[in-house]
Parts: C-alpha cells; structure tokens; sequence
C-alpha cells in the first residue's frame, strides 16, 4: 500500500486500536474515531511520535443519531481524503431476549449496522467518484450462523457480512474494495462489554487482537471480500452451511451458555 489516509472506527481498543499501530507503522496517517477521546489523544501522540505519521482525532458516540454525519464533515471540514474506511467500532450484549436491556439493543443496532451503513455511503461515493479506496467492515464469525444468548448481536454481523459482499460486486467496477473481516472470539474489551465473562464461548481457542489484526492486514492485499482470521473459525464457518440451521443454532447455544 502507499501512503494512504485510513478512518478507523473504534480504534480506542482491542481490534481497532491493533489497526491503527498497523497502518501508521506502514506510514499510513490515520484518523481515529471513539467515544473515549482521552485514549484517542494520547494514541495519536503515541502513534505521530513513532512512525511520523499525522493521526487526527475525531470523538464521536455512533450510537448517536447524526454521529456519522458529523464524522464525515469534520473529515471534510479539515480537507482530509479517506482512502482506506475500517469500520471496526461495535459491541455485543449477552443474555436472554426478554431480559436484555432494549436501549442497549438499540444502540447495539445503530453502532453495528446504521453508522457502519451511513459511513460507508459518505466516504464510499467519494472512493467511487476517485474510482479507487477500501472499506474493510468488521463482522463477525457470528454472520454466518443464528446466535441464541446474543440474539441481536448475531443478526447485526449477519447485515455487515451480506452488506459488505452485495457492496463490493456493486463497486468492484468502481475500483473500489469492500471486504468483511469475520474474527472468531478474540482477547479484547469485547467480552467485558457485552457481558460475556462467564460463558463458555471465550473459555478456549481466543485468538489473540495482533494475531487477527496481522492476518487480517495481509489479506487486505490479496483481494479477499471475506476475512476469516484462524484455521479454525475458517474450518468452522465453512463446514456449518452443509448442516441443518436448526442443529447448528442448537449447537451455539450450547457453546454460548454460561459455564
Ligand atoms: N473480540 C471479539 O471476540 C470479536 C469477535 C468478532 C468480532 N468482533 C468485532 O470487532 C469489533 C471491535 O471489537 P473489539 O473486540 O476490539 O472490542 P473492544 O476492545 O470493546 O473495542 C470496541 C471499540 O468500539 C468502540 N465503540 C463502542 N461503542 C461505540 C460507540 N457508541 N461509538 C463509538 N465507538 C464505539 C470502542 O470505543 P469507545 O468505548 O472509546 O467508544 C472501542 O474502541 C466489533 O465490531 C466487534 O463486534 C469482536
């Protein structure tokens, strides 16, 4: 890759944060987008110190309706060009439908789905009109299979996956790259935030965030629409289409329940 201007969503922690190490070592500028604007600050000064690269900071709560948009004119406003969206910023919730908390839901909704969407229409017309860019959109391996216990959070890596591979076969003509990146469970603030810490899922085979941050910036090179960092989770995606919905759903439960 050249020198090239790269947004990251979420890039106060965990997979995000990893990114944002990733591309300003390679002497990408970046722009960092999060809630938590103390880190961000002192990651871009940790980030322009290192590799002499500009980072920007932009704090902004996705779960905002608007957020997106004011993003994107602060973008504009400080004449900078996008050619690399990683839409990373997003977070799961664990628990029973009837007794989830529904705001959280909500919010779950509009940071995983509506501003992944709305970021990827502003900054993605732009790369089309340029008739080059990237857009790397952070599912999930729970896009491929219905996620009882996280209900929500599954159905919303379901959108970014089918979103991300309708979108790149309506740009690929447009010199314009849009990938699905599908970790399997990783060590990050993830499970703390969605409430996680006792199921069985992140007992065994985590990935660690370099792990599937490093496989993942490799293959943004090669072309690959759908990212599935580990042997693993790749062997696990693949082989579930071949069985019974019903069985495979009955079978996350199971992985998912508390211990
Ligand atoms: N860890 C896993 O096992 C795993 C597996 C598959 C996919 N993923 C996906 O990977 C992505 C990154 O998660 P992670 O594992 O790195 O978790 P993480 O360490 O909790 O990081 C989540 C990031 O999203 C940001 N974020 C959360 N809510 C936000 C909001 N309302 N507005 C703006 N930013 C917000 C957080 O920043 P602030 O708190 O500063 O706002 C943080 O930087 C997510 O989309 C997640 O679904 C994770």
């Amino acid at each position: 890759m050249n020198n090239k201007t790269v947004l990251i969503t979420g890039a106060s922690s965990g997979i995000g944060l990893s990114f944002s190490h990733k591309f300003a070592q390679d002497g990408h500028d970046v722009v960092l987008v999060a809630r938590s604007k103390d880190k961000l600050l002192s990651l871009a000064e940790e980030l322009e110190g290192k590799y002499s690269v500009k980072a920007h900071v932009i704090d902004g709560d996705l779960a905002k309706t608007g957020a997106s948009n004011s993003i994107y004119e602060q973008v504009t406003a400080k004449g900078i060009e996008v050619d690399t969206l990683i839409n990373n910023a997003g977070f799961g919730l664990f628990g029973e439908f009837e007794q989830t908390e529904i705001s959280k839901e909500v919010d779950m909704i509009q940071v995983n789905i509506t501003a992944l969407t709305e970021l990827s229409k502003y900054f993605g017309k732009e790369m089309v009109k340029r008739k080059q860019g990237q857009i790397l959109n952070v599912a999930s391996t729970a896009a491929f299979q219905p996620g009882p216990l996280m209900a929500v959070y599954y159905a919303t890596k379901a959108y970014v996956l089918s979103f991300s591979e309708a979108l790149a076969n309506e740009w690929e003509s447009h010199g314009v790259e849009v990938m699905a990146l599908c970790p399997g469970a990783t060590s990050t603030g993830f499970k703390d935030a969605a409430d996680l810490q006792q199921s069985k899922l992140f007992q065994s085979g985590v990935m660690t965030v370099e792990e599937v941050v490093d496989e993942a910036y490799k293959k943004m090179t090669q072309k690959k629409v759908v990212i599935i960092p580990g042997a693993k989770n790749r062997l696990l995606a693949g082989s579930i289409r071949f069985l019974p919905r019903r069985m495979v759903t009955k079978f996350v439960r199971k992985v998912q329940e508390r211990i």
